[in-house]
């Protein structure tokens, strides 16, 4: 197995070869004058299996072309298996018409990694997971929850409640309170198909002089975290961490969590930022590691 650093994600593909003692392959890359990319691929085996490890957050399009462009070459150089791991995979917010004549970019975009040699993809907390069960490849979606909360767990001793918005919600909330030994809470949470405005609608609970963790999938906007987060220090607590997987930060979202009342913000490396404490190459090499063909 080698894995290949696509530019978008080099850190966690390093790290990665690192844990699994794979050989790394460095793609040659420049960028012509009018923006486009060009990719080399020269030394490779064909009869590897090859994990091209690029994630497709911001700029998504172009960090999803590149993704295209690699594994395009290594299909036509003959790869014996071509694996995408996507620490973050972009489109996947559109996993429905939800009015009537949208494009489904998620079926798109998948369509578009089976048809550039992608036979397996690995990501982590989609979106959508639901969609996924429907790719046209084999698809694993992996869980960071957990590696979230462990590092939390170690920087903060006493977290009474965890809360998390919408139908995910529920379930990374029992993970994470599990794992600190604290009670969870759901939070109902809606948005506007045309305005994209969100509600959200916290259950009931004396939060005085009580230490809260917020998690949620991702943070794009904030407009959701940032509901919460003032919400809940309405209610009293004393400490908020807002912790996600993803950490988009659309427009300044981290400034704006904190004006709201967040002592922390936690997320992982999947989108480096400078709240990505929490690294995803572990729980991707184990994956790698333990996968069934
Ligand atoms: C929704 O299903 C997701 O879990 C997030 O709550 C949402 O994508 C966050 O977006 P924003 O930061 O723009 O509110």
């Amino acid at each position: 197995m080698r894995i290949v650093a696509g530019p978008a994600s080099r850190g966690v593909a390093v790290e990665v070869g690192g844990m699994l003692g794979a050989e790394l392959v460095h793609p040659q890359f420049k960028v012509f004058p009018d923006g486009e990319h060009y990719f080399r691929l020269p030394d490779v085996d064909p009869s590897d299996v090859f994990v091209i490890v690029q994630g497709t957050h911001p700029p998504q399009d172009k960090n999803l072309v590149q993704l295209l462009l690699i594994s395009s070459g290594l299909r036509d150089l003959g790869a014996r298996k071509i694996i995408a791991v996507v620490p973050y995979l972009a489109y996947a917010r559109q996993d429905r018409a939800f009015l009537r004549g949208e494009v489904v970019s998620f079926t798109a975009v998948l369509n578009l990694m089976k048809s550039a040699g992608i036979e397996e993809l690995v990501t982590i907390n989609v979106h959508a997971p639901w969609a996924l069960q429907n790719a046209p490849m084999k698809a694993a979606n992996l869980d960071a929850i957990p590696e979230i909360m462990n590092q939390i767990a170690q920087l903060d001793k006493r977290i009474d409640y965890v809360f998390s918005p919408g139908k995910k919600g529920e379930v990374m909330s029992r993970t994470a309170a599990s794992i600190l030994n604290a009670e969870y809470r759901s939070v109902r949470s809606s948005r506007d198909p045309v305005t994209g405005e969100v509600r959200i609608e916290l259950e009931e609970t004396d939060l005085k002089g009580r230490n809260v963790v917020v998690i949620d999938d991702m943070i794009s906007t904030g407009s959701t975290m940032i509901q919460i987060v003032r919400e809940v220090r309405n209610r009293g607590a004393a400490r908020v961490i807002a912790a996600c997987v993803h950490g988009l930060f659309i427009s300044r979202a981290d400034a704006q969590i904190f004006a709201a009342g967040a002592e922390k913000i936690v997320t992982t490396d999947t989108i480096p930022t400078p709240y990505s404490v929490v690294r995803v190459s572990k729980l991707i090499s184990e994956y790698l590691r333990i996968r069934n063909e």
